[in-house]
């Protein structure tokens, strides 16, 4: 049995709604270590999957009128949900979990009762401040301006009988574990964690882990009404899905404890601080690494749906290709800190990296092989170490920085030095101009089959050592320079050398073609404008003022029906319309009005309106109006809409309205 083994894992998700970048760029990154972890020879458990309990998916299903399971299944399994996107992102996960899978549930049941036995959970009253959308509580000294510390929404009290998890008997054992051990990384977490929840005043508070409000979660089977607070529930998942406290799996001895939990900076608390309690309650092993990775924003703002500006991985994923996608998200942003997501960067890491220089490298290399040796290259290759040392030498080593980078998840580090081969590579093409070489192929034959094989080395172990990133681009990059599998494994990307002469070497497809920036940022743009709209809410409507009006001052307001004999716009304004009405006195009436943007002047002549007729006379761009139509107004999808208000053909002008 291979005794190298790593268990990786990424926070299971809320199939609250549709997931989007900042999730995938978390599922990416597992994918990337995973995979990389495969090459180098280890026996792999990559978990993933859905936290499917809670008030919010409860509130949620309710919404949308189907039932809570109804909900989540729409979103996992359904075409287009979790399961399609990660299967579309080339995601190797080697196992899903959701939290409503039968044999998670009971597991949880046992483990809650096994804690209250022990006396570590315990039955007593909540009071408090509780955040819905982040399912968290705070007590008031946690709160930030009053509000919820992680994601900046109100809180509401909350107070209901409860059982709490003792976590305060652990404070000592779990500050023991952050501050002496490499147990949370980055470092620069550590600190924030010891000092606002353990160090704080009043030290690490005991967590209230039943909830009565709702029905949505594990039922507490010894104490009907209460469900598992969706946290615990959820941070078992890590050992229920290897088999932990049920008989679906056996991979608990092989697995436990996790090599590596990957999460984002705003659940690091619940991973850093109450799971190590839960599994020290538990007296369980506990997990290596909790990585708390940065969140990806959207130009420099927070993403969310709200805001309408949540990046869609399936779009990108379609217009660019997975590989460049997975490969920005892990090129351009350090992991551990926050990352600006724009999509000129998007775009210019994908021309100036995949399309000028590893797209160029692997073209020319294969284009040249075909046209100076029909696609095989003779045996004689004798490097020359003046021309060829440099290139050599820094591709020969790449393996060993590329692993340092890769073993403290500094996956833009271990990319950046990958690129470096192979920029070196493109200038050592320039350097030895193979064109040249090739005019006099008898005398020169010899050394432009070395400078080729050359190229094709760097290709090749680039390409093994991109593998994690672009799966799929690699592939097609080990077929074109001829690869075979003994090529491509980790042990050949320290080995210059290792691809055989004699093999065959075509040049396929583009692999990645240059974008227009200009013409796909404007088309990028109004994809998203419609994306921002759609997410608008259909109507809303103005506030209600509260203050009321007395029914004396109601009454001298003077409403009459007006039809229109003429309109037009106002010279010089792009707002005002010009209105001559008939109001039954037998004086035209002239009213100003600033709705040109809604209304063609032909459109409302015959019309019979609504105009208040004795507000004082006022001017507007040198004219006088006396009076003014009434309108309704309300916002759809983010715009302005506006009807003047219309009456029947049958009301006389001059008619009150009362
Ligand atoms: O937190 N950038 O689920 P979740 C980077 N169910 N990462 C982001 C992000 C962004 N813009 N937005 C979200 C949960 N994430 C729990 C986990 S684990 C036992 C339970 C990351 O769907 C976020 O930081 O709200 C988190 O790590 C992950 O997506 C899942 O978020």
């Amino acid at each position: 049995m291979n005794e190298k083994k790593y268990y990786i894992t990424t926070p299971i998700y809320y199939p609250s709604g549709k997931l989007h970048i900042g999730h995938a760029y978390c599922t990416v990154a597992t994918d990337a270590m995973a995979r990389y972890k495969r090459l180098c020879g280890y026996d792999v458990m990559f978990l993933t999957g859905t936290d499917e309990h809670g008030q919010k998916i409860e509130d949620k299903a309710r919404e949308a009128g189907v039932t809570p399971q109804q909900f989540v299944d729409d979103i996992v399994a359904a075409p287009g949900g979790v399961l399609d996107l990660w299967k579309l992102m080339n995601i190797s996960y080697d196992r899903f979990i959701r939290t409503t899978d039968g044999y998670h549930v009971q597991a949880i049941q046992r483990i809650f009762k096994q804690m209250y036995d022990k006396g570590d959970i315990y039955k007593g009253a909540y009071k408090g401040k509780y955040c819905k959308p982040c399912e968290s509580f705070w007590t008031e000294s946690q709160l930030k301006d009053g509000k919820c510390p992680d994601c900046g929404r109100e809180v509401m009290d909350a107070e209901e009988e409860a059982y709490f998890f003792r976590a305060s008997k652990y404070a000592g054992r779990v500050r023991d574990l952050l501050l002496n051990t490499d147990f949370l990384e980055p470092k620069s977490r550590v600190h924030e964690m010891v000092n606002n929840f353990i160090d704080c005043e009043g030290g690490l508070q005991d967590l209230c882990v039943s909830r009565t409000s709702f029905t949505w979660g594990v039922p507490v089977d010894f104490d009907p009404g209460h469900v598992v607070y969706v946290w615990l529930d959820a941070l078992f998942n890590y050992m229920t899905a290897l088999g932990y406290q049920n008989g679906q799996y056996g991979d608990v001895e092989r697995f436990w404890p996790a090599d590596a939990h990957f999460v984002g900076k705003e659940i690091v608390r619940f991973h850093a601080i109450y799971w190590p309690a839960f599994l020290m309650s538990m007296e369980l092993p506990l997990p290596k690494k909790v990585y708390g990775h940065g969140w990806l924003n959207f130009n420099g703002d927070k993403m969310s749906k709200s805001k309408g500006n949540v990046v869609d991985p399936h779009l990108l994923s379609e217009r660019y290709g997975v590989d460049a996608l997975r490969f920005f998200l892990l090129r351009s942003f350090p992991f551990g800190s926050d990352g600006n997501f724009t999509n000129e960067l998007l775009i210019q890491t994908i021309n100036n990296d995949l399309a000028n220089d590893l797209g160029n490298l692997v073209s020319r290399t294969t284009a040249m092989a075909e046209k100076y040796f029909g696609g095989v290259l003779p045996e004689a290759r004798q490097a020359d170490p003046a021309l060829d040392g440099s290139l050599i030498s820094l591709a020969s080593g790449l393996r060993g920085r590329y692993e340092e980078q890769m073993e403290k998840f500094q996956f833009q580090n271990a990319l950046e030095e990958t690129f470096k081969v192979i920029q070196r590579a493109n200038k050592y093409i320039d350097e030895n101009a193979p064109w040249a070489l090739a005019k006099d192929m008898e005398a020169n034959g010899a050394r432009l089959a070395c400078v080729l094989y050359n190229l094709l080395e760097a290709v090749r172990v680039c390409t093994v050592l991109l593998t994690p990133f672009m799966p799929g681009s690699s592939e097609k990059i080990f077929a074109q320079i001829g690869a075979s599998a003994d090529a491509q494994t980790w042990d050949s990307a320290a080995q210059w050398g290792a691809l055989p002469s004699g093999v065959s070497v075509s040049k396929g497809e583009n692999l990645f073609p240059r974008i227009d920036m200009e013409k796909e940022l404007s088309e990028l743009d109004a994809i998203m404008e419609e994306a921002r709209k759609d997410a608008l809410p259909e109507l809303e409507v103005e506030p209600f003022i509260e203050e009321h009006v007395d029914f004396d001052t109601f009454c001298k307001s003077d409403f009459r029906a007006v039809k229109v004999k003429s309109c037009e716009n106002v010279r010089k304004s792009d707002k005002l319309l010009k209105f001559i009405l008939d109001d039954g006195t037998g004086t035209d009436r002239q009213i100003l009005s600033g709705i040109a943007m809604y209304y063609k002047p032909e459109e409302l002549v015959g019309k019979t309106l609504v105009a208040i007729v004795n507000l004082p006379p006022r001017k507007m761009m040198g004219r006088e109006s006396q009076g003014m139509l009434i309108s309704a107004v309300h916002t759809e999808k983010g715009e302005e809409v506006l009807h003047l208000l219309m009456v029947d053909d049958a009301i006389p002008a001059g008619a009150k309205l009362c």
